[in-house]
């Protein structure tokens, strides 16, 4: 919400009761703890819209409309995002934030002020002090990694000394207060609370530079092989935050560059730009976020995903794909061959061997494809085979324009003919999980208004992952030992985006969770949210649900089959081993 400051939103949020708002529309009434009425948005006569006062979020069961106050306001008067917090703020009777004089406002700002120009103080001073004799080492360490003096300069690349406070006395010298300091994350409070240590020592440091050209974080390598971490990266502060930025962007400013070139880390976007590829940023190894993609979409149409070619940079290459495609970016994979990353592929082969891989590189589904075919033995029959049946229900998925695309690639991987992979794609029914970019629906175009026995079971699915870390980390497991992924839309994606959120912290705040997901699965997150968290072991839920899941997939596919069956120039013994396979995997499942 980048048009109105961060504590005024607070402010109008905290101003704006939900259940007044909706009785404006809505006649409501209470029963089993929630507010409901008829649905404003749908034509019903029995009320399936419901309100959850202490959660502030609406959702109905009807039409599966939800979320919050502003989401409400959209839909209802529809209205844009600014004009709906416009009329939030009217009905709340706040002035608009720059007709506002808050002295709160003006203090945050000003203490930001200072942690941009603290930030900037320190990469002056930590690359003054790598290019200082004392600093031979680094610039030896640099060196051997390909990075020259104009390299370093370009990115304003540092070196911290090995010392407890040398930055923090240059910058209290300036007039910083250590809070400042503290705040910024440049320094790291005593134990004692009194003083402060710096927080980078005897490390290179690689300043994290804004797209409006401050400084606003740093990362820091250590310079010995296995030191533990590796890098130490400044946390979230006032004015950085890792999930918002990408490193390097700031080096397109004005550029306009055709495409981009997305990797991991810090050496890798600076390989790239040494070797004359000057197009790179970087993630800095955390999942891609879809603020991230969103501030790519700002500069380019197409972005290439080009991550390490270990197991998790391809995991991570997967999350990306949809994060991105979500956001209308195109999006393309290079592979790097091997282990390598781009850093060591590049410094190996040279900017035109790269630039090979750049043309040659994958599409979106083909790279799911290939991504697919990894996880068979392509060299039995058996293993092609277990391809085939999973690639066409891909393929199957997919526009028909695109199976036309897809389905020699398959035949051709698996050692089928043309005809059989066309007929075994075509038993696939479009699923909704491979449709990354998903129009929402409107209220104009009438929502599907059923609640499927398959939906209800996902939703409690979901409600388990959302309850506890354990919930959410076993009912992944058993989900993925089922080969089990969430068909409703919007689903999938909040599924992960709470597994991420847990691995990541504790507690994840799903408030802001939901204010970050793209909306189809910001409904699917209302949806479940108006739950209470399961306490309690979920795993007899979760074990139950898994059950009845894989019943229903497995009699609905069985069902398939046998249309299938009676459909001219089908394969019928591949279809009658399915079968038999689905029979078996059943029993598995009581
Ligand atoms: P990599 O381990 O691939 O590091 O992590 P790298 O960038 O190739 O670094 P070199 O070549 O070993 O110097 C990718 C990114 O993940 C983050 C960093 O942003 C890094 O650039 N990372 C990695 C950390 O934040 N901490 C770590 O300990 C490791
Ligand atoms: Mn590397």
């Amino acid at each position: 919400m980048p048009m109105f400051p961060e504590a005024w939103m607070d402010e109008l949020l905290q101003k704006t009761d939900l259940v007044s708002l909706v009785s404006e529309y809505v006649v409501l009434s209470p029963k089993s703890g929630r507010l409901w009425g008829c649905c404003p948005f749908h034509n019903e006569k029995t009320p399936s819209f419901s309100v959850q006062p202490d959660k502030q979020m609406y959702y109905c069961f009807g039409c599966h409309a939800g979320g919050g106050a502003i989401q409400f306001v959209r839909e209802v008067e529809r209205l844009g995002f600014v004009d709906a917090v416009k009329f939030l703020a009217q009905r709340a009777g706040m002035d608009l934030p720059d007709e506002v004089d808050d002295d709160k406002l003006r203090r945050e700002r000003q203490h930001k002020e200072r942690l941009y120009m603290a930030c900037k103080e320190a990469a002056v001073f930590y690359h003054k002090q790598l290019l200082t004799k004392e600093a031979a080492e680094a610039q030896q360490y640099l060196t051997r990694r390909g990075v020259d003096g104009k390299l370093a300069a370009r990115f304003g690349l540092g070196l911290a000394f090995d010392t407890w406070d040398g930055l923090t006395n240059h910058l209290t010298a300036k007039g910083f207060s250590k809070n400042e300091l503290i705040d910024a994350g440049l320094a790291i409070r005593s134990k004692n609370k009194e003083g402060c240590y710096d927080a980078y020592r005897n490390r290179i440091v690689f300043p994290i530079i804004a797209t409006t050209g401050r400084v606003i974080g740093f990362g820091a390598r250590t310079m010995k092989k296995d030191e533990q971490p590796k890098y130490i990266n400044t946390g979230d502060t006032p004015i950085y935050n890792k999930r918002n930025n990408l490193y390097a962007l700031n080096m397109q400013k004005g550029k306009h560059p055709q495409d981009l070139v997305m990797v991991e880390g810090y050496m890798d976007v600076i390989s790239l730009f040494g070797a004359g590829v000057d197009n790179a940023v970087a993630s800095l190894g955390t999942a891609l976020t879809a603020q991230q993609a969103k501030l790519l979409k700002r500069y380019v149409e197409r972005v290439y995903i080009c991550y390490d070619g270990d197991a998790a940079g391809q995991n991570a290459t997967l999350r990306g794909l949809d994060i991105l495609a979500a956001e209308g970016i195109d999006v393309k994979v290079i592979t790097i061959p091997g282990d390598a990353d781009p850093d060591d592929y590049i410094r190996q082969n040279g900017r035109d061997a790269f630039l090979k891989l750049k043309d040659n590189a994958n599409t979106l589904n083909g790279f799911k494809l290939n991504h697919i075919a990894s996880q068979f033995d392509l060299h039995s029959a058996d293993g092609r085979e277990n391809f085939a049946k999973k690639a066409c229900a891909f393929v199957g998925s997919l526009e028909p324009v695109e199976r036309e695309r897809y389905a020699p690639l398959v035949a051709r991987k698996a050692g089928l003919s043309l005809d059989a992979v066309k007929a075994q794609c075509g038993l696939a029914k479009p699923m909704e999980a491979n449709n990354a970019v998903k129009k929402r629906n409107t209220i104009n175009k009438k929502r599907e208004a059923k609640d499927t026995e398959p939906d209800r079971i996902e939703q409690m699915l979901l409600h388990a992952m959302q309850s506890s870390r354990e919930g959410a980390a076993y009912t992944a497991e058993r989900m993925a030992d089922a080969e089990l992924v969430f068909l409703s839309p919007g689903f999938a994606g909040y599924a992960d985006a709470l597994l991420v959120a847990f691995l990541a912290e504790e507690t994840p705040d799903l408030s802001r969770l939901v204010a970050e997901l793209p909306e189809d699965q910001a409904e699917a997150a209302a949806r479940v949210m108006m739950e209470d968290p399961i306490t309690g072991d979920v795993k007899p839920l979760v074990d139950d649900c898994i059950n009845k899941l894989m019943h229903n997939r497995v009699n609905e596919r069985l069902k398939e089959l046998a249309v299938g069956m009676n459909t001219p120039g089908a394969d019928r013994a591949a279809l009658l081993k399915e079968h038999a396979a689905l029979i078996q995997k059943l029993k598995q499942f009581k």
